[in-house]
């Protein structure tokens, strides 16, 4: 295969991974968006190892590394539950950092293999493109280890606020730029695993201190980082495919960090000088009643059946007690009633974007019945029931009218305006972000404690009774 030819071809797989960002921006393009991604993907592959006419010997070891790697990803993508999504991505992340840090590694030990001149004479710009993604990617590596750590609870969620750490931080960045002077100038292996290892630190330090509820931008940031240490790899491996991808993956996690900043109306800066989050709400004694309406299925059967208009409000909850299917059907025993229902998703509902409107698609739940924020906020006034199932923090009034709230600034669903406010959830505890929910204690409010799908079941046993 000639040079241009290849290029050519890199340049159609970089589009239709262009096209399949923009067909995962919506659930009813998103089947193509992804096939569109898993064609440029595989045009991707064949070009490069076409191009690149490997030995036998290699060919082997590349077979080999996708049937491997393949295997491993399926069954793992198979079996993982929807929840536990955002710490498996984590998780591949850290092996994306790892993968750039290898990359660097072999181009460093065996320069002529890839073109880049030979072992004490490599070119200055390879050198430079070598350094700046083996530290990204080292970075990356450890950073997503902690993500992992603290997003799958092995590690707790708060923020671990060492004395000093911008201190520390930046006479490390410091010394990482004087290593890379000094890897450009001597070409020594060992100023490189320097680097490394100083990455490597860098990364758990910038991480450990932001916490549990940031966690998700966290993961979205080292996407992004992970996309940069690619095409770095990318621009020394001469590789034109690594280097639209990884421009296009750090770019997009840079835009999806963006999106869940103004979602919680955070700073991308605040985010990482260290957050909130990963704590247990204690209730404060400020004065307010305390006292709580409970109800039963039954109550809320015969609430909802009596109403004109019914806005549900689907949070991590749901998706943790995998409701969705329940919830279909009340809505659908609502609708046979005459009962207008409509489905409000708040940006960073659940624990990553479209969460819940992939779930809400699973049980095929109309799309035009979802509605984002802004589009369905200003409706609250006029329904007669918010059924708030397994959402905490994305409707908690503090963040509208407590300015000493750590979430005060962050749009809310306004459901305590509907006229009755059913809550479904297990406790009176807090969600993600740590935070007592005074909407819990409002006249308007009927807590339904139980599980959100067993309750939702409940509801409808009582409709058809
Ligand atoms: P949360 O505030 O985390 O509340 C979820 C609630 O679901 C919990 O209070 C929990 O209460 C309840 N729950 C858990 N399992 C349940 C079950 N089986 N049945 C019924 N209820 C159950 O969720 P949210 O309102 O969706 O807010 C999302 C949070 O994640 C926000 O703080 C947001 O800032 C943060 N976050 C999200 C994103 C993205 S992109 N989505 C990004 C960054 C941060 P009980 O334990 O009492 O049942």
């Amino acid at each position: 295969m000639t040079a241009n030819l290849a290029s050519f071809l890199y340049l159609v797989s970089g589009v239709l991974f262009i096209m399949a960002l923009r067909g995962l921006s919506h659930p009813t393009t998103s089947r193509q968006g992804n096939f569109y991604g898993m064609v440029g993907m595989g045009i991707a592959l064949a070009t490069t190892l076409l191009y690149a006419t490997p030995s036998f010997g290699g060919l082997l070891l590349i077979v080999g590394g996708i049937a491997v790697g393949g295997t491993f990803g399926a069954v793992v993508a198979k079996r993982i539950a929807m929840t536990a999504m955002p710490q498996l991505v984590a998780a591949f992340h850290s092996l994306v950092g790892l993968a750039a840090v290898m990359v660097a590694a072999a181009a460093l030990y065996s320069p002529e293999s890839f073109g880049i001149g030979e072992v004490g004479a490599i070119h200055a710009q390879a050198l430079v493109e070598m350094s700046l993604g083996v530290a990204i990617g080292a970075i990356t590596f450890t950073g997503s280890i902690i993500a992992f750590l603290k997003l799958d609870g092995r590690m707790s969620g708060k923020p671990i606020l060492l004395p000093l750490r911008h201190v520390v931080n930046a006479g490390l960045a410091i010394a990482l730029v004087v290593l890379v002077v000094m890897l450009v100038a001597g070409q020594s292996t060992t100023v490189f695993w320097l680097i490394v290892l100083l990455s490597l630190v860098l990364g758990v330090l910038i991480i450990i201190p932001i916490g549990g509820a940031d966690m998700p931008v966290v993961v979205s940031m080292l996407n992004s980082y992970s996309g940069w240490a690619a095409a770095g790899i990318g621009f020394t491996l001469g590789n034109l495919a690594l280097i639209i991808t990884g421009a296009l993956v750090g770019s997009s996690g840079a835009i999806l960090s963006y999106i869940m900043c103004k979602g919680m109306n955070r700073s991308f800066i605040s985010v990482i000088l260290g957050g909130f989050g990963g704590e247990t709400a204690v209730a404060v004694d400020d004065g307010l009643d305390r006292t709580v309406k409970q109800g039963s299925a039954d109550d809320a059967a015969y609430l909802m059946q009596n109403a004109q208009k019914v806005i549900i409000v689907p949070g991590y909850g749901m998706a943790v007690a995998q409701a969705q299917h329940a919830l279909r059907e009340l809505s659908d025993k609502l609708k046979a009633h005459g009962v207008e229902v409509k489905y409000a998703i708040h940006p960073v509902a659940g624990r990553m974007p479209g969460h819940m409107n992939v779930l809400l698609a699973e049980a095929q739940v109309p799309y035009d019945e979802v509605f984002e924020l802004e589009d369905i906020n200003s409706e609250f006034s006029q329904a007669d029931i918010a059924y708030v199932i397994g959402a905490n923090d994305v409707t908690n009034p503090a963040a509208r009218d407590d300015k000493t709230s750590p979430i005060y600034g962050m749009p809310i669903l306004d459901v305590d305006k509907a006229r009755t406010c059913l809550f479904v959830k297990r406790s009176l505890g807090s969600g993600y972000a740590g935070i007592d929910n005074t909407l819990f204690y409002k006249d308007g409010t009927m807590m339904l404690l139980g599980d959100a799908k067993k309750m939702t079941e409940d509801i409808v046993k009582a409709m058809e009774d």
